[in-house]
């Protein structure tokens, strides 16, 4: 055997995209070179899947399947897929929330092959040729964060390669883009996280942000970049601090084929849950009054995404703001703060409401609750516990089916505990989370039911970007697919079905907007289904 087969052979096992381990068949171990360096066993994908299910279930912590399920990744993409796509329900949180935020914080200390690229401050001058890399020649899903707002964890550094990572393999799991085709990227440009940056281990660039005008620059000269090497891919924004988020958004989304999936993401995830809750407590969503708890990037996205379904509606515009009524730090968000030196937030201004007869000077949640009567609350403000029981007391006082939706993450930050509400409620209330509780009846409030289906709507019909209509058109169709009993929203076992959905959805939206750049026939819902990857072994 000559040098160059061995080295063929290696290769083959080395590259996760191509390696079997030990389901190479013996016709293949003669073909490739493989004898020796497999061992004599033949197995199957089947068994390779209960073998690293047994290994994974006797650990003693969630991180260390976190970090098993990476390195699994990192050396067998097929088996990892197969593995993930045989639970969802068990796989999701380890490879997703809650789990990712620890994979985050400690994603130095696991750090052992490369995955996706880390395109740092220091390297810029070599951002074109790293891009360049025939690797990607596939690429068609890019997610990208700079670590700076990772979950509500703050800013981890180059630590939050763990959230691109952790979505894209979503992307795979839910929507079937194949592995080869996905590329997560982390802008490293320092961090101000000093715990991270005095770590001997921490793999990123050691210095505090780069800010201001070399922080616009850098991104530009990213954005130019995969314009020109990836002009048909769909880049999500991921993780971004709240005035970065915005602004980039704003900036490229007429640019890029782009989405931020913490603001739009959220904004349909919510609404479409909101669907669902409304229509299960028979009312009509033109007559709702929504109290919204926390007006940061998540909460006023979702208000903004409400005011267009109300309009949608045939309410005018005026007539939709009138029915939200959004609470922020300083209480209820009145016109008159405006006025104050410091002035309300961009995202605040148009939440804000005059002054109206009966209020107390300072209108907290509870005096609004007693106000407005709401029949729907949301909480995105991180203050546990905000939603006390006098508060939900005086909601369910006034209305019969109190939907409340604590959505603020992690757990430790939820604006109530969901078995409070319902106790407090006498089991009227219908509640969502944006943590998993566990609890029986209480839906999961997950932007997993939505961004996988938006990017694969917009690629299946060549969409020039992502508006607001097609967010809309996906956040209208989780609202309708139905739950799976007491839930709202489907199970999370039905992940692939509820993506292809809402890509039909997404791709007709994009269509009647003369987004649609594909033919008609590549995004029928056979055409897209059909080309779903399933992890298999070729
Ligand atoms: P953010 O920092 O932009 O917004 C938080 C808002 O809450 C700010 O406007 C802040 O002034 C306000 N706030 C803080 N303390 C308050 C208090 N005592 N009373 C009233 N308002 C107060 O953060 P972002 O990104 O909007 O996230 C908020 C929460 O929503 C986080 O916990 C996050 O995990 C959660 N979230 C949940 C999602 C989901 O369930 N799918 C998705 C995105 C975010």
């Amino acid at each position: 055997m000559s040098a160059a087969h061995y080295a063929a052979a290696r290769a083959l096992l080395a590259d996760p995209l191509t390696n079997k381990g030990t389901a190479f068949s013996e016709a293949e171990r003669d073909r490739y070179h493989l004898h020796g360096l497999l061992p004599p066993h033949v197995g199957t994908l089947e068994s390779q899947i209960a073998r690293r299910r047994r290994v994974m279930e006797a650990m003693g912590s969630d991180f260390q399947r976190y970090a098993f399920l990476r390195e699994l990744q990192d050396s067998n993409e097929v088996l990892f897929h197969a593995l993930v796509q045989s639970d969802l329900p068990r796989m999701l949180p380890l490879v997703y929330t809650p789990t990712v935020g620890e994979g985050c914080e400690r994603f130095s200390e696991i750090w052992r092959r490369p995955r996706g690229l880390f395109l740092s401050w220091p390297n810029r001058d070599h951002m074109a040729d790293i891009l360049d890399d025939t690797a990607f020649d596939r690429v068609k899903v890019i997610v990208v964060s700079d670590g700076e707002r990772i979950l509500g964890l703050g800013d981890q550094g180059a630590g939050g390669m763990g959230i691109p990572i952790g979505k894209l393999a979503l992307y795979t799991a839910c929507a079937g883009i194949h592995p080869s085709e996905v590329l997560p990227i982390l802008l490293d440009v320092g961090t101000d996280n000093e715990a991270r940056r005095e770590d001997p281990l921490y793999v990123g660039w050691r210095a505090p942000r780069v800010r201001g005008a070399d922080y616009d620059a850098f991104v530009e000269q990213f954005v130019t970049l995969v314009a020109k090497r990836f002009p048909h891919a769909l880049l999500q924004w991921e993780d971004f601090a709240g005035k970065n988020a915005y602004d980039l958004l704003g900036r490229y989304r007429h640019r890029l084929l782009s989405f931020n999936d913490d603001i739009q993401g959220t904004a349909a995830t919510t609404v479409g849950t909101l669907l669902a809750a409304i229509r299960r407590s028979g009312a009509a969503l033109a007559d709702q009054r929504v109290v919204l708890f926390g007006a940061g990037a998540a909460g006023s996205g979702v208000a903004e995404m409400l005011v267009q379904a109300l309009m949608a509606e045939g309410l005018s515009q005026s007539e939709a703001r009138a029915r939200l009524w959004a609470v922020d730090r300083e209480g209820l968000i009145l016109t008159e703060m405006a006025q104050r030196p410091e002035g309300l937030p961009p995202q605040q201004v148009a939440l804000a409401r005059a002054r109206e007869g009966g209020m107390a000077d300072k209108m907290d949640l509870l005096a609004t609750v007693r106000h407005v009567r709401p029949t729907v609350l949301i909480g995105a403000s991180g203050q546990k516990g905000a939603f006390d029981e006098a508060v939900v007391r005086a909601m369910a006082e006034q209305v019969e089916r109190p939907v409340i939706f604590p959505l603020s993450n992690p757990i430790s930050r939820a604006e109530a505990h969901p078995a409070d509400l319902l106790a407090w409620s006498e089991g009227r209330a219908i509640v969502g989370t944006g943590s998993p509780f566990g609890v029986a009846g209480v839906t999961q409030v997950n932007n997993v039911y939505i961004f996988p289906g938006v990017g694969l709507g917009a690629l299946a019909c060549g969409a020039r970007e992502v508006s607001d209509g097609m967010f809309m058109a996906a956040a209208r169709c989780l609202g309708q697919l139905g739950g799976d009993g007491e839930g709202l929203l489907p199970p999370i076992e039905s992940l692939r079905d509820v993506a292809l959905a809402i890509a039909i959805a997404v791709a007709d939206q994009a269509q009647s907007e003369g987004l649609a750049m594909a033919r008609p026939e590549h995004y029928t819902p056979e055409a897209i289904a059909a080309r779903m990857w399933q992890p298999n072994y070729r």
